[in-house]
């Protein structure tokens, strides 16, 4: 992908890597992407028979995922031919209320038909739980040329400016041959986490960025002052995220944006 900054006299304001999209609140942010993960989710199912999605934590996505549940315009999306990964985990048992998988499954995932063997929690307790997510891809994609191409990445930013658990100057930061690693260390918000690294994010076709909310603005702009001079995925680890063949998409509600 090149690396394209959208016009930065653009009503938003923020030069941003890839797409960026500004809705004026977040329930027309959540309307506006689920009409293109129905969207994706139908194109992946009609082109290769399944849909790999992999989802993210935090606080944020939570209305979104219920979003997709309830909204009848989102009826169509094919959840029987669906995967459902995660992009990174915190290392507590799965009844743990930090662990994001044990809040996907009371927002969404007891509520669709998607066959529980296609459903990818983390097994983060275990010795090596990278090692085993890894491998549970390579059988649910096949051989793949690198790293497997997820249809859909949702991913959130924290203040630090992280994405998925790659944290300003963290080991994870750094993996080029892996595709999901357990990062640690003092610059990694505890508990420990599991997390995709940039080969595999980076390998999907669509990947969006959702920030909501004033709280999220100072990031976005320190983000735009940073590609101004050239991506820094040790300090500000979301510039990080440069598709390789994908697009990305940045969806914003105006708080966000600062307006
Ligand atoms: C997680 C994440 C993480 C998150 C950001 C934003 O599980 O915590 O995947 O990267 O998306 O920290 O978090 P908020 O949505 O809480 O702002």
């Amino acid at each position: 992908m090149t690396y394209e900054l959208n016009d930065p006299a653009a009503d938003h304001g923020l030069a941003l890597p890839g797409e960026v999209h500004v809705a004026p609140d977040a329930d027309t942010l959540y309307d506006d992407l689920g009409l293109v993960f129905t969207s994706l989710a139908l194109r992946a199912d009609d082109e290769r028979g399944a849909f790999h999605i992999a989802l993210s934590g935090g606080t944020t996505p939570w209305p979104f995922y219920q979003r997709l549940l309830i909204d009848t315009r989102f009826r169509e999306i094919p959840w029987e031919r669906t995967h459902i990964w995660i992009v990174d985990e915190r290392r507590v048992p799965d009844d743990d209320e930090r662990n994001n998988f044990k809040s996907l499954r009371g927002a969404l995932l007891e509520d669709i038909p998607t066959p529980a063997s296609q459903v990818h929690p983390m097994m983060v307790m275990k010795d090596d739980p990278a090692a085993m997510y890894e491998e549970e891809m390579r059988t649910a994609f096949g051989a793949t040329q690198g790293p497997p191409r997820m249809d859909f990445v949702l991913l959130g930013m924290g203040g630090d400016c992280h994405t998925a658990s790659l944290f300003p100057n963290s080991d994870a930061i750094h993996v080029t041959d892996r595709w999901i690693v357990v990062n640690d260390g003092p610059n990694v918000t505890p508990p420990p986490r599991v997390t995709m690294t940039y080969p595999l994010l980076n390998a999907a076709r669509s990947l969006a960025v959702l920030c909501i909310g004033a709280k999220k603005s100072e990031a976005l702009r320190r983000v735009a002052d940073q590609i101004r001079t050239g991506p820094d995925p040790v300090n500000v680890p979301i510039t990080g995220i440069q598709p390789t063949d994908g697009e990305l998409t940045w969806y914003l509600d105006a708080e966000a944006t600062g307006a």
